[in-house]
């Protein structure tokens, strides 16, 4: 019997590994899949509520390190990572995404010298600000099994001088989730809740710090809800991070006071899913969500700088058009008048790449 370890951590590491758990259940006689979940985010509407949406069961280890500064909170993963796999000895371990639990769950790995597979390799925003870019570089060069979900993503990686014979292009794990659940997600009651009709809205996300950590952007970000105000609600479910620094920053009268945005908690999976598929237009600046919009065709703007996910630029619904006050309302308008660019799927996005991925993570096994 083999033994895999997936980590999870932050909200967008679960919808990735959700349809990895499901198929690794067909090997369940021969790989004893643990999952362990590092509690970097612990917030009911940030963690649990995905565990039910997604049908994973409850995570078989939970750490429990909660937040800290990126080195404290990266430092304290590894310290009770590293005691689990002394215990555990797994075969592999899996990660996905670039969160700091996926930096801290590699090294850890690397060091105690078990296989590592990152799901979700060779992205690059080419920006060292961005916390999640060194998560990535530093992830993929300590990895034996790269999974790639477009064609970037090689090129990063050859230009890196990883071997590619430890690089998989499978396509994107998370959009197999979205293909899964989109059905179910239509049962969805939020949107009666909230008073709004299909294409009637502008859905908004957003939390990087770049956009929301200096009291100057987050009231360009006022600017821009002001300038979208008299057209359409707007609904913008909101993470604790931006929640915490629009109350010390002393903003929350002005953004109660527009109107027509309603600032909600947080949101399940087939909530928002269901949010995103009915709305006329995302502003955003997550990176799973510029993915998933490509998917179902609806248009969205990216508030950054720069994207490690060129393809849904290139070929797909999103447009880049960072923290800038006019241009976000000039593009916003255009899509809203009806004017939206061609796109298309990028390859292998087919609702299969679990499949692939642990067929090749089986074939590993059996030969490592
Ligand atoms: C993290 C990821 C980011 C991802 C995002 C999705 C890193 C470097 N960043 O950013 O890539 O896009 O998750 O949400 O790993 N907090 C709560 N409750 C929680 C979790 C966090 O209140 O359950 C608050 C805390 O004040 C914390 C802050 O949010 O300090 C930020 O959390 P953290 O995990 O450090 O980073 P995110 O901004 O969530």
């Amino acid at each position: 019997m083999k033994k895999i370890i997936s980590v999870v951590g932050a909200r967008p590491n679960f919808m990735k590994v959700a349809p990895i758990y499901r198929e690794l259940l067909n090997f369940k006689n021969n790989i004893n899949h643990l999952i362990v979940h590092t509690g970097q985010h612990y917030d009911e509407k940030m963690s649990k509520i995905f565990f039910d949406d997604l049908e994973l069961p409850k995570p078989d280890i939970y750490l429990g390190v909660g937040s800290g500064t990126h080195s404290v909170q990266t430092a304290k993963i590894m310290i009770e990572f590293e005691k689990i796999i002394q215990e555990e000895n797994p075969n592999l371990i899996i990660v996905v995404g670039d969160v700091n639990s996926t930096l801290a769950c590699s090294i850890v790995a690397a060091k105690m010298l078990i296989p590592l597979a990152h799901v979700e390799a060779g992205l690059r925003s080419f920006d060292n600000t961005m916390p999640e870019e060194i998560n990535r570089k530093v992830t993929d060069i300590l990895s034996d099994l790269l999974f790639v979900t477009e064609k970037s993503g090689l090129e990063n990686l050859k230009k890196e001088g990883i071997s590619l014979s430890k690089v998989h292009f499978v396509g994107n794990v998370m959009i197999d989730s979205l293909n899964y659940y989109l059905q179910k997600s239509k049962n969805s009651n939020l949107m009666n809740e909230l008073n709004i009709q299909t294409k009637k809205y502008i859905l908004v996300t957003l939390h990087r710090p770049s956009n929301v950590d200096q009291k100057e952007n987050l009231e360009k970000i006022l600017s821009i809800f002001e300038g979208f105000n008299q057209k359409l609600p707007v609904i913008f479910p909101i993470h604790p991070r931006t929640q915490k620094n629009i109350i010390s920053f002393g903003l929350e009268e002005r953004f109660k006071k527009l109107s027509n945005v309603k600032i909600i908690d947080p949101i399940g999976y087939l909530d928002f899913i269901n949010l995103m598929n009915n709305s006329s237009l995302i502003l955003t600046d997550s990176g799973g969500i510029q993915e998933e919009t490509t998917y179902l065709g609806i248009p969205c703007i990216t508030m950054r700088e720069n994207t490690e996910r060129p393809i849904t630029v290139e070929i797909g619904t999103n447009y880049l058009v960072g923290l800038n006050v006019e241009k976000v309302i000039e593009v916003g308008n255009q899509i809203l008048s009806g004017t939206i660019k061609e796109h298309k799927i990028p390859d292998l996005w087919d609702g299969k790449t679990s499949k692939r991925i642990v067929s090749i993570i089986n074939d590993f096994l059996n030969k490592n």
